[in-house]
Parts: structure tokens; sequence; C-alpha cells
């Protein structure tokens, strides 16, 4: 249980659902701040994250501070009403810390220092970085805590950073003596016997520098992980700062959804609530896709809390190869999205689009071209709607099923020189995804050590690296009546990436009732024949196309629901159930196209008897998500749908117009919108 559940952490405002921006007024003259403060009114703004950047600002040579614009800044959005969430800009720091000292630059894997200029520059194991930093937090907390306008705080942005250099190669050692406990156990745990690398001082191990050929999948594990948790710490280091001096606002920082280069499980646990950054590609059709499931992981981060969108897009962003600008009613429907799947607040990065600087040509609230535009018209809009449902503040939005999701697991399975690079760890997730997305079941991403009992389902796309602890909870999930699908190459490593000896996946052997010798990643499609449930697909859509595996079925319940059709394994197991305890586990041992996963995945959902809120599916292009007894349907694509619902609201048939949305309250049958 952690600090939230005993209800002693801060949590979100609660006034009704937040809605707001990044704020950066050192970039505009003083003099435009009063209407700026008017423009966010106009637009129903109540929170603005101020400060994100602005080290160089308030400390402009070490040690020489200027807080009089900051506090002008604070007071004026106070007395207009305006929440503020607090950043410490420890994201960006000068130009003097980086000449001064060099040692707060990050040094990359092929030796070269990443210099001042832009952002980001500062090496985590740095201790002048973080003395620097831990100054600069303690002045802001200090001066502001008991500000009126404060109501959040947001420390850095986006963490992230890595750095390869010396100091961090000695903090890398001490966190291997706390993980390993002795030299001996690193040489286990990497396999060092292994092209004699074997390290006989601890003065010999470094972190995993460019070197001629492959690297240690132990050691790159090892590395990813220290890395992270050296940004937690980080994070954690100006949280305590802050709450030595506010005890009564949560702290937080905004997160980028499936990151590879930090575990937000661990991140989570450190925060007061869940904020996450997430920009929707108006380029790509099936983006809001990967929104939803990112919007579920938020949830599955915070225990199934409400969580923030911290910062969002109206329209284009600036770095993507081609940034296409969101259709009219794109920005209502991404925000709607995430207030669906339970944020309490959505923001937009950034308030004022910026005439100078690297993200000039980056979408915001108010354009270069001013307010009275269509985007200041949406965002407006979208502000007096987001007061309109401010009684969804606080609601959950219950879900039956979990995908399970591990960043450990995601970075051994895609270290260098595996079967397959054509098996990508966030495709199979977006696979097993889809058919429920497209049923209108909700999901949460959760991690596997997380307690099961509330979900009837779990699912495990493809979770390469399963902890024996950890097998032992899914097991003990199916044998209580859980039900359980587990997709290819999972479950085949353990803790240091090292594979298990035996058949696969050794460690679910007796509960899957199947188990395998060879990975067989594909040159070619090969055709997967479903047996059960009978499935009258086209042959297209039964094809594995990168991946099978050479299964052999040892239950004796265990039931053949797919075998390959064709090639070597012709009429050996694809698909398999069985029933285990009083629960039931499916694998899956191919990479299977949509309507043949989602036929088995909705068996699947069937089988742990989960109610299918939209039994005979959606249009591609539409999203139905239930929270506190409100039902959004939300049209993402360009061309008019219909919906057939159950009767509970109290209605059959909705049609949807382009970026079209509906939000039906099942109590009142009121439409909303
Ligand atoms: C991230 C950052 C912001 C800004 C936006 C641009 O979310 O946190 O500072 O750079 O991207 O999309």
């Amino acid at each position: 249980m952690n600090k939230q559940h005993l209800g002693l952490a801060p949590v979100m405002p609660r006034e009704g659902l937040l809605f707001g921006a990044d704020y950066n007024p050192e970039q505009w003259p003083r003099e435009s701040w009063p209407d700026d403060v008017a423009l966010m009114q106009e637009a129903g703004i109540n929170l603005v994250t101020v400060g994100v950047f602005s080290w160089a600002q308030l400390e402009p040579a070490e040690g020489q501070w200027n807080f009089a614009w900051l506090d002008e800044v604070l007071n004026l959005l106070h007395a207009g009403g305006i929440k503020v969430s607090l950043a410490t800009p420890t994201a960006s720091p000068p130009p003097w810390l980086g000449k001064k000292y060099p040692q707060t630059l990050p040094v990359d894997a092929d030796g070269h220092t990443l210099w001042y200029g832009s952002r980001n520059q500062f090496n985590p194991s740095s201790a002048k970085y973080r003395e620097a930093a831990a100054t600069i937090t303690e002045k802001i907390a200090e001066r502001y805590a008991h500000h009126p306008a404060v109501s959040m705080w947001h420390v850095g942005n986006e963490l992230g950073q890595i750095s390869y250099d010396d100091e961090s190669a000695c903090a890398f050692r001490r966190w291997l003596m706390d993980r390993h406990t002795s030299l001996d156990e690193v040489n286990r745990a990497w396999g060092t016997t292994f092209w004699s690398q074997q390290y006989s001082t601890w003065e010999e191990i470094l972190p995993p520098r460019k070197a001629p050929y492959i690297g240690n999948p132990g050691q790159e594990l090892d590395f990813k992980r220290f890395t992270s948790d050296q940004l937690v710490s980080l994070y954690r280091a100006e949280r305590d700062i802050i709450r030595r001096h506010d005890s009564r606002h949560p702290v937080t920082t905004n997160m980028m959804g499936f990151f590879h280069g930090m575990d937000y499980f661990d991140l989570a646990a450190e925060t007061d609530f869940v904020a996450n950054d997430w920009y929707t590609d108006p380029g790509d059709r099936a983006s809001w896709q990967l929104g939803a499931l990112t919007h579920d992981l938020c949830r599955g981060l915070g225990d199934g809390r409400p969580w923030l969108l911290m910062e969002s897009a109206t329209s284009a962003v600036n770095w993507r190869p081609h940034n296409v600008a969101k259709e009219p009613g794109a920005l209502r429907i991404d925000a709607l999205s995430a207030v669906a799947r339970g944020a309490d607040g959505v923001c937009f990065f950034q308030f004022r689009q910026s005439a100078f600087g690297a993200e000039r040509f980056h979408s915001a609230v108010v354009p270069l071209a001013g307010a009275k535009t269509r985007v200041f018209r949406e965002a407006a809009a979208l502000g007096a709607e987001m007061a309109q449902l401010g009684h969804l503040a606080g609601s959950s939005v219950p879900s039956r099923i979990a995908i399970l999701f591990d960043w450990s697991s995601w970075w051994a399975a895609e270290s260098a020189a595996r079967p397959s690079a054509a098996l990508k760890v966030m495709e199979q997730m977006l696979a097993y995804y889809r058919p429920l997305l497209r049923h209108g079941l909700n999901v949460e991403v959760v991690h596997p050590g997380s307690a099961l009992e509330r979900f009837d389902l779990v699912l495990l796309p493809n979770l390469f690296l399963l902890a024996q602890e950890h097998a032992t909870v899914l097991k003990d999930y199916v044998a209580g009546g859980g039900h359980l699908l587990v997709g290819p190459f999972s479950a085949v490593a353990d803790e240091n990436a090292k594979l298990a000896t035996g058949r696969f996946p050794e460690i679910l052997a007796d509960v899957l009732g199947v188990t395998g010798e060879e990975w067989l990643p594909l040159a070619e499609p090969v055709p997967v024949i479903l047996t059960s449930p009978a499935a009258h697909l086209d042959a297209n859509d039964t094809q594995a196309r990168v991946w099978s595996e050479d299964l052999e079925v040892h239950g004796s319940n265990t039931r053949t629901l797919a075998y390959f059709g064709w090639g070597r394994l012709a009429g050996k197991p694809a698909a398999t159930a069985n029933p285990w305890g009083a629960g039931e586990a499916w694998y899956v041992g191919a990479d299977l196209p949509s309507p043949a996963l989602e036929s088995l995945v909705m068996a699947a959902v069937g089988a742990a008897g989960i109610d299918v809120p939209v039994p005979q599916g959606l249009p591609e292009d539409v999203e139905a998500v239930e929270r506190g007894g409100t039902l959004f349907l939300l049209n993402h694509g360009s061309a008019t749908c219909s919906v057939e619902l159950p009767g509970r609201y109290g209605t059959t048939t909705i049609t949807l117009p382009p970026f079209g949305v509906k939000v039906l309250s099942q109590k009142t049958n009121r439409v909303y919108s």
C-alpha cells in the first residue's frame, strides 16, 4: 500500500476539472501580462505551469537571484483567479553552469559532450548539477510555498537524461554494489564468462560505452535501470526540498507515456499524482489509439486514480518530420479522450506561441495571429465544456481488464541481436489492445507486481522478462479464477535478461499447458487456422507474419485454438487454452493479424464473463469509454459514423459527425453535447 492510499499525500485540486497551459511570460514584455491573464479567463483556463525553463532569468549568474518578475507574474495570476503549477527550472540549466562546471554536462555513449545552447544538458549523476538544482529549488520553494496562487509543484520537465561519463561510471558502480552486493554477483548476473568479459575489480566496470561489437545484455539492462533510478532520485531530491517548505500542495512531474528511457512505475510511486504529456499525431490516423493506451497506462501508474494531461498540443507540433495541424474539432476530441480515460484535467503546451526560439512553429492556445483565431475559439469552447463536465473530477474508470507492462522487460526484449527485430513490444501491446478498444472495453496498463484480484482478464502481449515472484502471482491469479492471455516470446528471461533453460516459457509451463522448443521468426507469412472459436476469416486475416513458435501441448485438458496451416509447423499449435484451478490460461505463439487476434482476445473476454459494451464493434475511428456513469463517444475520423449501443443509455443508434463527440449520462439519459 502506498502513501496515497493512506490519504497522507496532498491530492490534485478537485473543484472541477483543471484546464490550462504552460505559461512562459519571460518571452513577452511585462505590459502584455495582464492581457494574457484576461485571455486565460476568456478561455476558461484555471491552471498554468510557470517557470519551467526560467533558471537563467531567476539566477542569471551563480548565486545572483532575480525573483521580482516571478513575484509579479504570480500576483497577477492570483488576482485573475488562475492557479499555478509552479515548476522547478532544473531541466534547462543556464550556460554559466556548463561553462563553469563542465562536469554538469552529459556525455554520450561515444564520449561526446552535449553542450548548452538547447535544453536538457545535465548529467543526472553530477554532484555539482545536483547541488545547483537543489539550491534553486530551495530558493523557489522557500519563496513561494505560501503564495496563494501556488496549487501544485512541477519538478523539472520530462526527465530522461543519460550520461556515460566518469562520474556516472562511479555512480553506476555504487548502484551495482547495492543491487548485486558483490563483484562476483555482478559477474554472475551479467554472464561475463561469455567473451572473456569477467571483471576483477570494480574500477573496470563502465557504463555500456560504444564498443566494437554487440554489448553485454545484462550490463545494458542494469545501466538502463541505473539511469532510471538516478532520474527518480533527482525528482525525489527536489520533491523533498519542496515538501520541507510546503506539505499542503501536491508535487509531480510530467511523464511521456511509453517513454523508453525511464521506468515510470518507479517514478509514479514518488509523485502525488500522475501527470503526463501526450501529443496525438494528426498525420497518423491511428495515433489516437496509442493515445488511448497511454491514458490507460496513466491510470495504471497511479493505481487507477485520476491523473493530469499536463501537456498536449492545440494543433501542430514542431518536432515531427512533417507537422500536420489538427483538423477543426480534433483539439476537443483529443482532450475529451483523456478526460474519458481518467484525466482530471487537460493542459496545453503552451499558452502563447513563441515568436523566437526552437519552438516558434509549435501551436499554442494563443497563436501568433492572436485570439481571434480558430484555435483560440476551439480552446475556449473546450474550456467551457470542461467546466460543464466538472462533476467527473475524482471519478474512476472501472476496468476489469489489465495489460501487464514492465520497462525492464521492454528494455531487455529489444536488446541487440535478438531472434527478430520485427517483433516489437509496443506493436504487440497495441495489437492486443485494439480488439478491446474496438469493443469499448476499459483497460488498465499495470505492472506485473500489481495486485490482480480486481481484474477478470489479464493480458501479457509480449512480456519477455518475468520474475519468478510475478509468475507465482499470475499462477495464483488463474488458480483463483482469473483469466490470463499470454502472447509470444513472453516469460522467457529472468531479471538479469538471462534466458531460462528448458522448454519455454518454462516459468509458466504448468499454468499454460503448452511449451515450445524453438522460436522461429518468419521469412514469409504463414497461415494460421483457428479452430475455436469458429471464426470465418479470410486467409489474409489469419497469417502470422514475423513470428512463430514450435509448440507442443502437454496439459491433459489443453485445447488447441489455432494451428499453423502450412510450412514446417503445419498442424502444430499456434494458440491454446488451458483450464487451471478455477480459471483459464491462454497462449498465442505467433504474431497474429487483427481479425484473428481479435477473435482470440474476444473469446478470452467472453470466457472471463466480461460484459462487452459494444458487442458488434465500433467503427474504425470511433472511441467509446465509460467514466463515472458517463459514456464518451468520440469520432476521431473525418467521416460521419453511426454507433449501435446497448439499451442502458436509453438510445440505440448514435450518429457522430466528423470529429464529433457525444457525451451521455447513464443516470439522466442526458446528452451533454
Ligand atoms: C514537451 C516539453 C515541452 C515542449 C513540448 C513541445 O512536452 O515538455 O517543453 O517542448 O514538448 O511539444
